[in-house]
């Protein structure tokens, strides 16, 4: 087995699997050979995908990831399978000004991006760590890099992802581990995520064939680099993404978040 290669036929965990780009994920795994753990609320839309790929499993587990409990269940309907793939994708974000929106939403907010990504982290990285082998890929946001006025606990909650992460994977490296922690940074794609962060009730997804060519690439370029990577700590996919990233090192905070509050504030009509 080479060097921080994560074997094929081993099962991988992808939260928040039912749409966007979880969905797109488990494809691209599925492509590949992987066996899947497929965790959302509502894993009905992974029937079909399951069909597709008579010779892999696809194991669907219906949990509601902000019941810091279900990261335990996870953990125990696991125990058996070889995983060597965590995927933390699960999560959504809370659009308007803080003044106004409602605190409800972003606790469980908070309890989806932050606590049940952090409880998952722990869980299998310790686990990865018994065989010295295996990776967890955690779904930040290119959010994470500066404060998001008008979408305040949204970016909030990334950067805390982006941090853990990077911290996490330097300690992992400097034990010389050979497993890792990457993060992973989209820039924005259209998915249900906005109407969910618009709490807009029909909320309706982008499943199946629905998935755009824009998902598919996300898929492929964001999976292709953190499973090779052994020393980078976290990509941002896109040229324009890592070319906006750059330049905000060179423009004072105080515009750069003038115009992300005037992007937030559209995002949310
Ligand atoms: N789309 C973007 O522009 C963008 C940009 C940067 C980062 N991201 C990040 O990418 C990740 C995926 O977002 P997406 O765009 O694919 O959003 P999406 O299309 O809304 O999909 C979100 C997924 O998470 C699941 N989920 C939501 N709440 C959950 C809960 N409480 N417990 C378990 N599963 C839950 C959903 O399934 P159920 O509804 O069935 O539970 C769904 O499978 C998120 O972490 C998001 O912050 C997105």
């Amino acid at each position: 087995m080479k060097k921080n290669k994560v074997e094929k036929d081993t099962w991988a965990i992808v939260t928040g699997a039912s749409k966007g780009i979880g969905y797109a994920f488990c494809v691209y795994l599925l492509e590949r050979g992987w066996n899947i753990v497929a965790v959302a609320r509502n894993t009905d839309s992974i029937n079909d995908l399951a069909k597709n790929f008579p010779n892999q499993v696809v194991l669907k587990l219906n949990l509601d990831l902000s019941d810091l409990d279900s990261c335990d269940k996870i953990a125990e309907e696991t125990k058996n399978l070889k995983v060597s793939l965590l995927i933390n994708n699960a999560g959504y974000g809370v659009l308007g000004n803080f003044r106004e929106s409602s605190l409800e939403r972003e606790m469980n907010m908070i309890d989806l991006n932050i606590k049940s990504l952090h409880k998952l982290t722990k869980i299998f990285v310790n686990r990865f760590q018994e065989n010295n082998f295996g990776r967890i890929i955690n779904i930040s946001s290119v959010a994470a890099f500066l404060p998001g006025p008008g979408f305040a606990s949204y970016y909030a909650s990334k950067s805390y992802v982006l941090n853990l992460g990077i911290a996490v994977n330097h300690e992992l490296k400097s034990q010389n581990s050979k497993v890792r922690l990457v993060t992973v940074c989209p820039g924005p794609i259209n998915t249900g995520f906005w109407d969910r962060s618009r709490d807009n009730k029909s909320v309706s997804g982008q499943a199946k064939e629905e998935q755009s060519k824009a998902l598919r690439n996300f898929a492929r370029k964001s999976l292709n680099k953190s499973l090779k990577a052994n020393n980078k700590d976290y990509f941002i996919i896109g040229i324009n993404n890592i070319f906006l990233n750059k330049l905000l090192k060179f423009v004072p905070k105080k515009w750069a978040m003038k115009v992300v509050y005037r992007y937030n504030r559209k995002k949310n009509k």
